[in-house]
């Protein structure tokens, strides 16, 4: 399916966003602030995911793509690293069946290449269980910058497409990675900080920003419908005036 393209069309709006994206900022700092380890603020951190695709489910969100881990954050010391990767692994064993269930669909977008092999099995295995699934789509962004994305998209338009013309905005978007799904109506940055971070660049065009001071572990369903409220008074004017957007809705 083709989604349209904030840019070229605009787009139809509902009182639930279709796609909702999440910075999950600050379960490093949760744990701090206890006394504990990071990493238990990252086990916390898997809870609190579980919880809000439940409350997406309920609230009949179609779309929800998390930042789970960076193209940046190798960069942290390589023991909270791999304690983050056997958590990947643990949280695929034990959430996939129940996603399944669920009627969820699973992505995992980003430069998968760089995990080790056993944990690419078990992502290709999750999402070919899934793929069928007809209820919430959700992609686990890992490995994933909104840079790899646009070079990624733009070398394999290269490799289809013959003749040295310049590439226009329609021909490189079904390239992107996440091509699958509209572009989030709603993003959401937990943990305070007010910034991207290499996060899904080119589809946060027209996005709505959602900045909130609750460390990720702490975010749960009643902290979304903050965020949802907060989507809900403001006005999408996609380029245009207040007037004509007043003159469509009435
Ligand atoms: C987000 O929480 C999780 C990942 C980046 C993997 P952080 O680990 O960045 O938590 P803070 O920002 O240090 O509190
Ligand atoms: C962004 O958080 C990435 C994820 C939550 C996966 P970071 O904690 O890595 O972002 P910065 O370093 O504060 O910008
Ligand atoms: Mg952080």
């Amino acid at each position: 399916m083709v989604h349209t393209s904030s840019t070229k069309e605009i787009p139809v709006v509902g009182a639930v966003p279709q796609h909702i994206a999440i910075i999950m900022d600050g379960n490093g700092r949760w744990a701090t602030k206890r006394f504990l380890p990071r990493v238990a603020g990252h086990v916390k951190g898997v809870e609190a995911v579980r919880g809000v695709v439940e409350a997406c489910i309920r609230r009949e969100v179609k779309y929800l793509t998390l930042f789970a881990f960076s193209s940046e954050n190798w960069r942290r010391p390589a023991e909270e690293v791999s304690l983050l990767m056997r958590l990947f692994v643990t949280a695929l064993d034990k959430e996939v069946s129940k996603m399944h269930a669920n009627d969820v669909r699973l992505k995992v977008v980003g430069d998968l290449s760089r995990f080790d092999e056993k944990l690419q099995k078990m992502i290709i295995a999750a999402e070919t269980k899934t793929a069928n699934n007809k209820g919430l789509t959700v992609t686990i962004c890992a490995n994933y910058g909104g840079r790899w994305d646009i070079v990624q998209a733009f070398n394999r338009l290269q490799l289809d497409v013959k003749g040295g013309e310049p590439i226009t905005e329609d021909q490189l978007a079904p390239y992107l990675s996440m091509a699958y799904a509209p572009e989030p109506d709603l993003f959401i940055r937990t943990g305070g900080e007010t910034r991207i971070s290499n996060f899904l660049l080119w589809q946060l065009a027209y996005s709505e920003l959602y900045f909130s001071d609750i460390f990720w572990p702490d975010f749960d369903a009643t902290s979304l419908d903050d965020a949802i409220k907060s989507y809900n008074a403001r006005e999408r004017r996609f380029g245009r005036t207040s007037s004509q957007v007043m003159d469509q809705t009435s």
